[in-house]
């Protein structure tokens, strides 16, 4: 841990953690005065490239959106989600987790999984990285989208999964569509935080993905919350630019030289 991941740590029981997604700098230098966490999520892949699945988000992809996201964020933990198939083993995590770090500067990385990656999360942890872990619905292998928890033998991994977590050094763990009962359960038992999207609001903290909270992103998960109809704004915004030209009001003496 370093001082900016441990002062994530001493929020839990005092104040719940606020993440959100950012995929470039506009957005980012507005949720960063509200956010304690700015996650670069491989959400990417679906919400602004429309992959079917986030195995095809590549690492040059991931780093790109970083770059960006890096200018606009100045006060919250910014970490960068290691996409599918670059941290297969302990070698090549910390060889594509630094190239991450190093280029864009972000403060973290996360992984997706529990017991298989424990090696590859001591590897980078060892080696000076911080890591946020990722369990319960897992995007990157997940074999349907229903919420985590239901079955015994599910909620034991899961639960078991979390502590191994910790154990290794991961300093929050994001739970992805777990069960109330069991998000409630893990959060009581591990000593860092837990930030939950469809996970209740058990958890020490939430996420959720910007462009969804906004309306900007065509989503109907039960865990998405819309905020804001931000479609809906860019869409009267460009109804009356149009109307506007087609007038010859716009540009007017003001907006012209
Ligand atoms: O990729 C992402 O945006 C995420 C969040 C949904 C937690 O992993």
């Amino acid at each position: 841990m370093n001082k900016d991941t441990l002062k994530i740590i001493s929020k839990k029981k005092k104040s719940k953690i606020v993440c959100l997604t950012a995929y470039s700098k506009n957005i980012a230098s507005i949720i960063d005065k509200h956010c304690d966490i700015v996650l670069v999520g491989d959400s990417l892949g679906s919400v602004l490239y429309n992959f079917s699945t986030t195995k095809k988000v590549s690492l040059n992809m991931m780093i790109e959106h970083a770059k960006s996201v890096r200018m606009g964020v100045k006060k919250s933990l910014m970490v960068v989600d290691m996409p599918y198939n670059t941290y297969r083993n302990p070698k090549e995590a910390l060889k594509n987790a630094k190239k991450i770090i190093s280029i864009t500067k972000c403060d973290a990385v996360k992984l997706e999984g529990g017991k298989k990656i424990y090696q590859i999360v001591k590897t980078l942890i060892k080696n000076k990285i911080q890591v946020m872990g990722h369990l319960g619905l897992l995007p990157q292998s997940a074999k349907n989208f229903k919420f985590k928890g239901k079955k015994l033998i599910e909620r034991k991994n899961i639960l078991k999964d979390s502590k191994l977590l910790e154990q290794a050094g991961v300093f929050s763990i994001v739970l992805e569509c777990v069960e109330s009962s069991l998000a409630k359960e893990i959060t009581k038992i591990i000593d860092i935080p837990t930030i939950g999207i469809g996970a209740s609001s058990h958890c020490d903290g939430q996420v959720l993905v910007t462009d969804d909270l906004i309306g900007l992103n065509k989503i109907n998960a039960r865990f998405v919350k819309k905020y804001l109809n931000v479609t809906k704004q860019i869409n009267d915004g460009v109804i009356k630019f149009k109307q506007d030209v087609a007038k010859g009001k716009f540009p007017s003496k003001k907006h012209s030289y």
